[in-house]
């Protein structure tokens, strides 16, 4: 039986859940808006109503639903892996620990593909399908060939697509990079987020606790995967056809000399995200 003790009200719940996570690193910079997003789901409430009603008493169940997402949270774990969901260029999408947490950093590779209005996509480490989904979506007359080499990853990814109404134009396939197409000239733009964090630097950062190592790791020096990619697109690609890849704050200058080498002529560039860090490279005829 409840206890008037024991309840709280949604204030009360906020109060206690900063307090919590005022030490965990991935929650200290803003642990007001974690906590607010946690027990807004919890309560299946927008942010804007719980912040509304204050007063409003939690039942013993929601305080016992939101007791473990708190403790997960408090842990370090992404809030996307708990609430299951990530919003990324305005989509909301479905996240599992399968799949990277979909950054915002990488929407600035999106709208440079969304602004080539391509006809045949590939993205390759489609992940949770955030760049196939949100370009599939934005650039209606596109069809995209998304692969992974992860098969729970292209799992979620499907689901995205279907949850975005854009299954009939995104194929998912299985792949080492694109050792599973055939090398017709095919596709006129090819994306790519793929691991760029170098395997040293990588055990020292806490996103290496929480996010599948896969979808993190880079080799030595990081660019191993992006270097591979290169050396197999050019059959892939129609004549005219652009590269997007994401990379690292950092390593831009590596990666135009890949570009360099593994696309001589061609016009390689550095596109820096919105705080000014290298962020995508680019690659066109
Ligand atoms: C950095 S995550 C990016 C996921 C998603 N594209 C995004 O932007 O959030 C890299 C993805 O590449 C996939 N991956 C890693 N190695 C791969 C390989 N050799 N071939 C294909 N995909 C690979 C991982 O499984 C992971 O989903």
């Amino acid at each position: 039986m409840e206890t008037a003790q024991a309840r709280q009200s949604a204030a009360d719940a906020l109060r206690a859940a900063v307090t919590a996570l005022a030490n965990t690193p991935s929650a200290a910079d803003a642990p007001a808006l974690t906590a607010q997003a946690l027990l807004a789901a919890v309560l299946g409430l927008s942010r804007a109503q719980l912040l509304a009603h204050p007063e409003r008493m939690l039942s013993a169940a929601e305080q016992a639903a939101f007791a473990p997402a708190l403790a997960r949270a408090a842990a370090g774990e992404p809030l996307a892996y708990i609430l299951g969901r990530r919003e990324f260029y305005g989509l909301d999408l479905e996240v599992t620990p399968a799949v990277l947490v979909p950054r915002p950093e990488t929407e600035r590779l999106v709208e440079l593909a969304v602004a080539r209005a391509p006809r045949r996509a590939l993205d390759v480490g489609t992940g949770s399908g955030c760049i196939a989904v949100a370009l599939a979506v934005n650039a209606p007359g596109v069809s995209v060939m998304a692969l992974d080499v992860s098969p729970a990853a292209l799992a979620v990814a499907a689901r995205n697509a279907q949850r975005h109404g854009v299954s009939d134009r995104i194929t998912f396939a299985q792949s080492d990079l694109l050792a599973a197409l055939p090398p017709v000239p095919a596709y006129d733009l090819l994306c790519a987020n793929l691991p760029y964090i170098d395997t040293d630097e990588l055990r020292a950062l806490p996103v290496a606790a929480h996010e599948p190592r896969l979808a993190l790791d880079g080799g030595p020096g990081g660019l191993r995967l992006i270097e591979r990619l290169l050396a197999q697109a050019p059959p892939c690609l129609a004549p005219g056809a652009a590269l997007l890849l994401e990379i690292g704050a950092g390593q831009g200058p590596r990666a135009l000399a890949l570009a360099q080498a593994a696309f001589p002529g061609a016009n390689a560039a550095i596109v820096p995200d919105l705080a000014g860090l290298d962020r995508v490279l680019t690659i066109t005829p």
